[in-house]
């Protein structure tokens, strides 16, 4: 972990901050055994993103996109949410007010939420999931979503439409859903203080969110492992793993 003194720092900030909203990434996950994308090991060192995660790979060839899909969606179940999913989502049910937004896919926060929640409303610490939820499907034609299951013989067709189904996220080069953008937005602009979590910050729209935040006059606190384009403008980088930080961050 980074210095005493930054932590302190960093507490002070949280605690004097009247909004805060948080951006996660990959590296969250990292200590629940989840891969990330672009460090050393992670998946788009090892898979070429053109032949599985694009529009046009799912059109040209849906079996295996649906395979790779269908593969990782077995092995995120198997995963558990780890003390960075648990110190936020304890975090923002002690503020009432929503300000998660992840780009994560795996479902680990809102899983988190909803352990920590217990008997209590779990809305306010629901994330906002920019990329979707791999543990969906939703129609290709028609957008009914649904709960996903395992692939068999033959692709999963819309109960609705019989248009080709497919996993709830977002491939390269689409839109994201349009209101959990404007959602995210508007919860940056209203924010003092952003904390940006285990991210390279590389991937737009969503690395815009801490600066609209950082433009709206607010502060950014980093949590990563290493450096990114992002830790300049960050008034405190905390250097660590997501997992011991921010217990101690938000604890
Ligand atoms: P990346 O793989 O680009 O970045 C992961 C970040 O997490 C890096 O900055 C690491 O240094 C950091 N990291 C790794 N382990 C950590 C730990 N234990 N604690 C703290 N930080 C740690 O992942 P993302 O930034 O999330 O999009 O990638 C953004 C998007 O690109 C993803 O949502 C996905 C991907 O392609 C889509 O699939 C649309």
């Amino acid at each position: 972990m980074s210095g005493t003194s930054a932590l302190h720092d960093a507490r002070a900030m949280v605690q004097g901050a009247r909004r805060v909203v948080a951006l996660t990434g990959a590296g969250i996950s990292a200590e629940s055994g989840v891969p990330t994308f672009r460090d050393a090991g992670g998946l788009w060192r090892k898979y070429r993103v053109e032949e599985l995660a694009t529009p046009e790979a799912l059109l040209r060839d849906p079996r295996t996109v649906w395979e790779w899909y269908d593969h990782r969606r077995s092995f995120l179940a198997t995963c558990e949410p780890n003390p960075a999913h648990r110190a936020l989502a304890r975090f923002f049910l002690r503020r009432g007010t929503g300000g998660l937004i992840t780009q994560n896919v795996d479902g680990l926060h809102t899983r988190a939420a909803l352990e920590e929640a217990g008997d209590r409303a779990p809305n306010a610490v629901l994330p906002i999931e920019l990329h979707g939820a791999i543990a969906r499907d939703r129609c290709n034609s028609c957008g009914v979503r649904a709960p996903g299951e395992p692939l068999g013989d033959s692709l999963p067709r819309c109960a609705r439409c019989g248009g080709m189904r497919r996993p709830d996220v977002v491939l390269f080069g689409e839109a994201l859903d349009g209101t959990s953008l404007a959602r995210a937005q508007s919860m940056a602009a209203s924010a003092d203080l952003c904390l940006v979590i285990g991210t390279t910050a590389e991937v737009y729209p969503a690395a815009a969110i801490p600066w609209t935040t950082l433009h709206s006059g607010g502060h950014i606190i980093e949590v990563n492992i290493q450096t990114t384009s992002l830790t300049s403008a960050a008034s405190i980088a905390l250097q660590g793993k997501a997992g011991e930080v921010l217990p101690a961050l938000l604890g």
